[in-house]
């Protein structure tokens, strides 16, 4: 079968296109021929190893350790481990497996039964690729760590990407009031996909305004988190996904610091992909309530391309590898 490999960290050039071995399930794990990948950040960091991080945490030192690339997943079940008993050969699935070693820019990827979900009926494989691992994040970002309620103010930084344009359309199912933060040329999609307000990040720090929100998501960009601490309500919680790497070590450093004192909480977010949330997703995408955006979709022979896109770091929604 074709697969990308990667045998050596850098920019997206170092990545081919291989003929390799078809894989053959564990026990718990079922076979899927891939339909369609989506492109995380998640990959470049893992190719580029542009945090020392990656190769700290297990990425392998010198070279990657693993060599497969790709969490993101939707196809059909091809065969099924001994043990596994959730899916048979032909279901339409979906999922996240980086839990299961990745692979997913490939004809066929092996991953654990509990890490996929049958595929949403109305979504098409690229739709359904694009929604594992940034939808969860942004659900387990507002449910869980943000404690999302209905009426209150949430406001969104770096609404237009993928974690972003999942985030927005999750908290108005939510019933909050929210505030998307994008750039000026994505305005108009963020507003589409349900948000009350939206800021130009180009004109505006929302920062700045004097304007307090019971929760902040931040997904994309910079502020230092006092300025973060200032935009939120007395009981507000800051929720820190993902943005510049001065923003992910504030947040988790001095975020626990900065939530002793006074009712607001800071901290950042580490999402775990898990069966149940993806449910909780295809519920909400079956419901039509959310809605994946596709920016654009590559094949498999051009992944360096998609991963060159998503690494300039202004991708509308989310970044597709179709497989078949
Ligand atoms: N904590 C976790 O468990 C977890 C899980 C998944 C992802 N993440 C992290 O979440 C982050 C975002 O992921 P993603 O998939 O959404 O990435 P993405 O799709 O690449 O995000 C691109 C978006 O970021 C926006 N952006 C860029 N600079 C910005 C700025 N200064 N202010 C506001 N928005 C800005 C861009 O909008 P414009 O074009 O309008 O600038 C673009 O739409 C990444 O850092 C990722 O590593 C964390």
């Amino acid at each position: 079968m074709k697969a990308i490999v990667y045998t050596k960290y850098g920019p997206p050039d170092v990545i081919e296109l291989k003929e390799i071995e078809k894989p053959t399930p564990k026990d718990d794990e079922v076979l899927v021929k891939v339909h369609a990948a989506s492109v995380n950040a998640y990959d470049w960091h893992l190719l580029t190893a542009d945090s020392f991080l990656v190769r700290l945490m297990g990425g392998g030192l010198l070279k990657p350790k693993n060599t497969k690339l790709g969490a993101d997943i939707a196809g059909r079940v091809e065969a099924v481990g001994g043990n596994a008993r959730q899916f048979q050969p032909g279901d339409e699935v979906f999922g996240d497996i980086a839990e299961s070693g990745n692979g997913s820019f490939a004809e066929f990827v092996c991953a654990r039964e509990n890490l996929l979900a049958l595929k949403p009926v109305n979504l098409s494989f690229e739709e359904a690729a694009a929604v594992p691992m940034a939808a969860v994040t942004a659900l387990q970002g507002l449910r869980d760590q943000g404690q999302i309620q209905p009426g209150q103010k949430v406001l969104i930084n770096g609404a237009s990407g993928g974690v972003g344009t999942f985030a927005v359309q999750i908290a108005k199912s939510f019933g909050a009031e929210v505030t998307a933060v994008c750039s000026t040329g994505k305005m108009d999609m963020v507003r589409s996909l349900g948000a009350d307000h939206a800021i130009d990040y180009t004109k505006q720090d929302f920062t700045q305004t004097g304007l307090q929100y019971d929760l902040i998501l931040a997904v994309n960009g910079y502020h230092p988190l006092s300025a973060y601490k200032r935009a939120l309500s007395p009981t507000g919680i800051y929720v820190m996904a993902g943005g510049s790497f001065a923003q992910i070590f504030q947040a988790m450093l001095l975020g626990p610091l900065m939530s002793q004192t006074g009712g607001r909480k800071m901290g950042g977010l580490s999402a775990r992909p898990n069966q149940k949330d993806l449910v909780i997703m295809r519920e909400l995408l079956e419901a039509g309530k959310v809605v994946p955006v596709i920016d654009r979709c590559y094949p498999l022979s051009e992944a360096a391309d998609a991963l060159r896109y998503l690494g300039e770091g202004h991708a509308r929604g989310k970044v597709i590898i179709t497989v078949k």
